[in-house]
């Protein structure tokens, strides 16, 4: 095995095993042997989604004058997956091992020996294998089948009446929007654009999970879809603002570039509504979660890696290391009119707006983030070995931070605890901020358990604050300590 490769394997072992541990995740049903393509989250990795889809919330839905957050059923009537097109169309390639009858995807066999598949068909895929005598991953067998689609929609049966009234688990949240639009669009006001961002759980049936929270059979997306009149795609209000900021993008075929949303639109040709919702997305990632710019890309996709419903379709990409390079977190979708014509056409409901003096059906600009990837990303990209592998830290931001502030005695008599326990409580009850009691072990124990979850601050009572009503708080990149009245302590941990 390469060195890279070893490295970014003991990284992510160790990431979790720490993750499990210490209460961020671990998998669905694991005293039963867990089950792939499940995972739970426990109470660290509760706090980090839930922080992230807050500041998602306040980024993207807040950004739009006339955007707004809805909910649904994540179990639809299979009409919808007809007129959506994902009963024809939302497919894996799957081959099955004609000796032990091991099922899995051609395109991960074909990834796995390093050939790229974005632009292959099924029948070149199958073909390849064939060429190459790729063998079963489990047995070894060249005895292969022909890679067929397989669709990933979970089928859920409704009542006792079976088949004949068939629903699915939603493969994406999108479609919840969709069938929302004209109900919301009317109580909106009848105004362009209009922004339904859904966030929720979605479902997909996939042949071999892998890679963690990659490729999950549950998982949460944060979805926000954006109606708007399709004459106005090459318009963007506030483009002045962001007309001279610097997107990286790769671009099909060709290495990954900075360049300005004007550069981008005139030469690369994205139209400004598409290159202003990409710098709002980099934007996110850079200045709202803390991610590196040299970690970050906007990836284009051609036209066989492009969902069916897209017509312009840029990955967000995130370079992790323990999933050996640039993962997909998020994407951004030209969907046109493909969701709101498909479902107006089946269901025979009406879904074309009056807006700018005619008649049409909305255009669709979709920002598409899957959460539990964005999750793992913090993790991987925040995670940090110091003093010789003595001192393992999460650097979040502290925004994102599971546990915004520890609280210890310095040690558990002289009423330390007791004092200790009313700051924590003054704390909990009197700000915002998430806290955490500890009086076990040496304080240089304590103070190590809350590095390794990424707390930035500790608070700790000592004697002087008995004589003094003062208390240290340590930051956790430095490691330096600061000495505070107890009574400046909320302004002191609300000002950072
Ligand atoms: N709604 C887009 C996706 O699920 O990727």
């Amino acid at each position: 095995m390469r060195k890279k490769e070893s490295s970014a394997i003991e990284k992510l072992d160790k990431i979790t095993n720490l993750a499990i541990k210490r209460g961020f995740f671990w998998p669905t049903a694991e005293i039963y042997g867990g089950k792939a393509g499940f995972y739970s989250y426990g109470h660290l990795g509760k706090s980090v989604k839930n922080k992230f889809e807050s500041l998602w919330r306040s980024h993207f839905i807040k950004e739009g004058e006339n955007f707004y957050e809805i909910e649904s059923s994540a179990i639809l009537p299979e009409p919808v997956f007809v007129a959506s097109g994902h009963l024809e169309h939302f497919n894996d390639p799957l081959i099955e091992c004609k000796t032990c009858h091991f099922r899995f995807r051609a395109d991960q066999l074909l990834e796995d020996q390093g050939i790229k598949t974005a632009d292959m068909t099924i029948e070149e895929m199958s073909k390849v294998i064939m060429d190459k005598r790729l063998k079963c991953p489990k047995c070894n067998s060249w005895h292969l089948s022909e890679a067929k689609w397989f669709n990933m929609m979970f089928p859920v049966p409704l009542g006792a009446v079976g088949v004949k009234d068939m629903a699915y688990l939603t493969p994406e949240t999108a479609q919840a929007a969709y069938l929302a639009f004209k109900r919301e669009f009317e109580a909106t006001r009848k105004r362009l654009p209009l922004g339904i961002a859904i966030i929720g759980k979605a479902f997909r049936n996939e042949i071999s999970p892998r890679q963690l929270f990659f490729r999950l059979r549950e998982f949460t997306q944060a979805e926000l879809q954006i109606f708007f009149d399709p004459d106005e795609l090459d318009k963007a209000e506030k483009w002045n603002e962001i007309s001279r900021y610097k997107l990286i993008l790769q671009p099909q075929g060709e290495k990954t570039q900075e360049i300005s949303c004007n550069d981008a639109h005139k030469k690369i040709e994205i139209p400004q509504f598409y290159a202003y919702h990409m710098a709002l997305v980099q934007k996110f990632y850079l200045e709202k979660l803390g991610i590196p710019k040299s970690k970050f890309r906007f990836r284009e996709l051609g036209e066989n890696e492009r969902a069916f419903y897209n017509k312009i379709h840029w990955d967000i990409e995130l370079d992790l290391e323990t999933l050996g390079g640039f993962k997909e977190v998020a994407g951004i979708h030209y969907r046109t009119d493909h969701d709101l014509l498909g479902h107006e056409k089946h269901s025979k409901e009406k879904l074309h707006v009056f807006w700018n003096n005619k008649s049409f059906i909305p255009h669709v600009l979709e920002l598409s983030f899957g959460v539990d990837r964005n999750v793992w990303a913090l993790l991987d990209i925040f995670y940090k070995e110091e003093l010789k592998n003595e001192r393992t830290i999460f650097t979040f931001g502290k925004t994102i931070a599971p546990i915004d502030v520890a609280v210890f005695p310095l040690v558990s008599r002289e009423g330390m605890p007791k004092k200790a326990l009313e700051v924590y409580n003054m704390l909990k009850k009197e700000t915002s901020l998430s806290c955490f009691y500890d009086e076990t072990d040496s304080i240089g124990r304590r103070y190590r358990r809350q590095d390794e979850i990424g707390t930035p601050y500790c608070i700790t009572i000592d004697s002087q604050t008995m004589k003094d009503g003062t208390v240290t708080i340590r930051e956790r990149d430095s490691m330096k300590q600061k000495r505070v009245k107890i009574e400046k302590l909320k302004e002191e941990l609300m000002k950072n």
